[in-house]
């Protein structure tokens, strides 16, 4: 059965099939023609932490593709009491036709898929957040900025940086990763990239200069600098990312036409300036919309997988 819990399971074709169909699927909607895809099917969404953009495009596209969102947060079921993951798995996936999960070590979401009956969506963990790249590759290509682009990711080797590098090394684009010392990418996740941009011709660069990543580059993306469950580490992180904000003069490095990518929440005045944020080249808001579009063909693309399943298996 396939999941989606990092790119690593994906193919370059395959992560270009999904785009394509998330961009079908979001020009029939724009067009007011949306497509009961999953008519009558029930999307669990399990979060052990916050979220806006999950949620909501999560549910609202479900809604769309005529199915129905089921919002299970940790503070009201069983999970966040102590009930195993292998057990809540083997409960809801019987009820349920997919299930999203938010959480924090990504075993948790391995071991969920691995008692599961039904597809697992990752939609965030501390390792990864693929659902947040499929819909940042979107909004690049949307852009103008496709497989030729160089992108610099500025801040914490953190789920993000991990989720850039599993894309780049797929898709075969040059990535720039720009971190403070002592916050690089882990070195399993730079290991397997390597060997992914051995076959895609994706050059993946590790630096701790902000000036040398974003040097001519067509995309700098940011987070930020401590993430969700990292809470108590604000004050230190403060500290260590100094010179790490992507303001005006950062962007200035990049080419002219560079624009700006933040998965968000954004925190101004910490990785990114007011001024980018809210400037011109900023797209953020096209990429928190296309995590609606993204998840739809990632939805429909998973339900189609199982529908071939289930027939091979008659
Ligand atoms: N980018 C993102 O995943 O946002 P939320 O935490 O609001 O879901
Ligand atoms: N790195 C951030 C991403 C939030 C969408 C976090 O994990 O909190």
């Amino acid at each position: 059965m396939r999941h989606f819990l990092t790119l690593k399971d994906f193919t370059k074709d395959e992560i270009l099939e999904i785009i394509a169909l998330s961009q079908k699927i979001k020009e029939e909607s724009l067009k007011s023609k949306s497509i009961r895809y999953m008519d009558g099917k029930i999307l669990g969404m399990i979060f052990e932490k916050s979220s806006t953009r999950t949620r909501v495009s999560f549910e609202a596209g479900i809604y769309q593709l005529g199915g129905v969102g089921m919002f299970l947060s940790n503070k009201d079921i069983q999970l966040g009491r102590g009930e195993p993951m292998k057990d809540t798995a083997r409960v809801i996936t019987r009820m349920v036709d997919m299930v999203m999960i938010r959480t924090f070590e990504h075993e948790k979401i391995e071991e969920f898929a691995k008692y599961s009956k039904v597809p697992v969506i990752n939609g965030l963990t501390d390792e990864y957040h693929p659902v947040q790249l499929m819909a940042d590759y979107l909004t690049m290509c949307e852009h103008g900025k496709g497989k030729d682009s160089k992108v610099a990711f500025v801040g914490d080797g953190n789920n993000m940086a991990n989720s850039w590098l599993m894309l780049a090394s797929k898709m075969g684009f040059e990535l720039r990763i720009a971190t403070p010392k002592g916050y690089e990418v882990d070195s399993e996740v730079a290991a397997l990239a390597e060997d992914y941009a051995k076959e895609s011709g994706a050059k993946i660069v590790y630096t701790n200069s902000i000036k040398e990543a974003c040097l001519g580059v067509d995309v700098i993306s940011t987070d930020v600098w401590a993430s969700m469950g990292k809470e108590d580490e604000q004050k230190r992180r403060e500290r260590d990312f100094q010179g790490f904000m992507v303001d005006m003069d950062t962007l200035k490095l990049a080419k002219e036409d560079a624009i700006f990518m933040h998965c968000l929440p954004a925190h101004r005045g910490e990785e990114v300036s007011e001024e980018v944020l809210e400037g011109e080249a900023s797209v953020v808001f096209d990429e928190a919309e296309n995590r609606l579009h993204a998840q739809k063909g990632i939805m429909v693309w998973l339900d189609r997988e199982r529908e071939k399943e289930c027939k091979v298996g008659e």
